[in-house]
């Protein structure tokens, strides 16, 4: 176990945002801590994929502030969040249609090489990106119906095992995954759980959505609840308080 006092990765502190006329954040704070499974949780609309998304750099806040290990963290872009150490799993899945999956797990950070060459002027490990690519996948145990294939041509659950697998590669600090096993059947849900086990035990601070309360209870160490972009509530999930937290969820007041 994690020392009980470790600073919080991520500090989500008074967070605001709109859009337009839609007030999708309100004042929202919480932490994140190493080797703990936060799940953020709220009915549709409730600002989930909102909030995810000011972490991952694809929004900014129109007020408060965003902490990375204590330091207010400069997160512009995706690209400056996945600097920073934080991967996300999309709810709208972002993968490349036209390329295959190791093609997507790579895209725009190449195995290249030589190393003491410019990035522009390498030229691509290709087998390197395949085979790593590969191996993530085959510890999903997911099946893709050919490795070399464009991922248009797969299914939501093969899809979103590639984009979860595509995040543990890459995770150093945070991992937030968006309705992760929402494409996906049963075995192909029980890999992705193990895969955030997996995560957490190494060491790095997951954020999970889902509205499957039985992943919640079996998963997470905490849970964080907001409504129309307010947090409602924040406690830790067991088989004895799951009538509490749906009801936190949908605002109907125990
Ligand atoms: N890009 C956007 N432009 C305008 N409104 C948005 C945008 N993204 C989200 N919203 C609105 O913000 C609110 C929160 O949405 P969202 O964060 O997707 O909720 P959740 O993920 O909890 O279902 C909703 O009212 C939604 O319609
Ligand atoms: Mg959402």
């Amino acid at each position: 176990m994690n020392a009980p006092v470790a600073a919080p990765v991520l500090s989500v502190r008074n967070a605001e945002k709109r859009f337009g006329a839609v007030h999708a954040l309100k004042d929202v704070s919480f932490d994140a801590r190493r080797g703990e499974v936060l799940a953020l949780l709220g009915d549709n609309g409730a600002g989930k994929s909102t909030l995810v998304k000011c972490i991952a750099g694809v929004h900014a806040l129109d007020a408060g502030e965003i902490l990375l290990d204590g330091e207010a963290a400069a997160l512009h872009s995706p690209a400056a969040a996945r600097n920073a150490g934080i991967e996300t799993v999309y709810q709208d899945l972002a993968l490349f249609d036209n390329l295959t999956p190791a093609q997507n797990f790579y895209c725009g950070r190449e195995i290249s090489f030589p190393q003491w060459l410019p990035r522009g002027l390498r030229f691509m490990n290709s087998r390197a990106m395949d085979q790593e690519a590969a191996d993530v996948i085959d510890r999903l145990k997911v099946r893709l119906p050919k490795f070399d294939a464009p991922v248009a041509l797969m299914s939501g659950g093969q899809r979103q095992a590639i984009a979860v697998a595509r995040a543990t590669v890459f995770t150093r600090k945070l991992v937030m995954l968006d309705e992760p096993t929402a494409a996906l059947g049963l075995r192909e849900s029980h890999k992705v759980l193990d895969l955030i086990k997996q995560l957490r035990a190494e060491g790095n601070a997951v954020i999970l959505i889902t509205h499957n309360m039985e992943h919640v209870v079996e998963l997470a160490d905490r849970a964080v609840v907001l409504r129309q972009g307010r947090k409602v509530g924040e406690l830790k999930p067991d088989r004895s308080n799951r009538q509490e937290l749906v009801s936190m969820i949908v605002g109907a007041e125990a």
